[in-house]
């Protein structure tokens, strides 16, 4: 059985949500309270195991790239200031226990293009994919990436988390259908991108967080265009699901969708009121 060491980060958008902010800041480097959005995401995974950090970047976000890297100038002028140098741990700490490996999209066809485009980074191996405007608190509970192993070990399929969402909410997710193996797992049978309500199959939203068997290359490298003109990894995952390959998982904990401005105030506050009580 092979174990999930990667984790793959697709981070080429535009984030045109938050322009104009993020016209010269990646939507990944926006900050909730003292640390970027991806920094939530790449500590989620490294706690789950899953060391093996790649992201997928976009023309200027090289922000995101000297985030991963350490800054000796920062720290040398740092240096007779030892309560502001302590500042620096979080990310000193993720750069210790995590390998980072960058690449660029290219073309921007959507999410299921950029998974297909770390083929090469991947390899014949199972991969985490951690959306980074999806950040999850998940209390004294493991992380969701953590959780999702546990699923992966046991079913040995890929993946995805989810959650209910309002009917009216189905057009922003992938929504997919299935039976319920065992409390909070589902075997996929039907998975439809960005459903209209009344097209919904139910209320069940994917939301950034998958473990993809290596098998889901070979299709996406044929998957064409699907909703809003992009390569759906909904769409791969459908194929892979008609063969029973796909599980979904209802993952214990909150998501903030940072993707949008109110779920970025909701995440705002909360880590806020947790800094505070810390
Ligand atoms: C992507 C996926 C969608 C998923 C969502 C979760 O959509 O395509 O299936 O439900 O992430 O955040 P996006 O939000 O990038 O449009």
């Amino acid at each position: 059985m092979s174990k999930v060491k990667k984790c793959l980060f697709p981070a080429a958008g535009y984030g045109t949500r938050f322009l104009p902010a993020t016209k010269s800041v990646p939507k990944e480097m926006l900050p909730v309270m003292d640390k970027p959005l991806i920094h939530y995401g790449v500590e989620e995974a490294i706690d789950a195991g899953l060391d093996e950090i790649n992201i997928i970047l976009g023309r200027g976000k090289s922000a995101i790239e000297d985030y991963f890297d350490k800054n000796y100038e920062l720290e040398t002028e740092l240096q007779a200031k030892p309560k502001k140098l302590k500042l620096l741990n979080p990310i000193n700490d993720l750069i210790e226990r995590g390998t980072f490996t960058f690449r660029r999209q290219g073309a921007m066809l959507g999410l299921g293009d950029a998974i297909n485009k770390a083929q090469s980074m991947i390899g014949d191996e199972p991969f985490g994919v951690v959306l980074a405007d999806d950040v999850c608190e998940t209390g004294s509970e493991d992380g969701v990436m953590k959780q999702m192993v546990e699923v992966y070990e046991k079913y040995q399929c890929s993946v995805v988390a989810i959650m209910e969402v309002p009917n009216e909410k189905t057009e922003s997710y992938g929504v997919i259908a299935g039976t319920e193996e065992e409390s909070g797992v589902y075997r996929v049978s039907e998975m439809v991108e960005k459903p209209k309500p009344e097209d919904a199959p139910t209320n069940l939203a994917i939301i950034g967080r998958y473990i993809l068997s290596p098998d889901v290359f070979e299709i996406l490298d044929r998957t064409e265009a699907g909703a809003g003109g992009e390569i759906q990894i909904t769409d791969a995952l459908k194929e892979l699901a008609k063969d029973g390959k796909v599980v979904a998982y209802k993952f214990k904990g909150e998501r903030f969708d940072c993707g949008s401005v109110d779920g970025y105030m909701d995440a705002m506050n909360h880590f806020y009121t947790k800094l505070k009580n810390s």
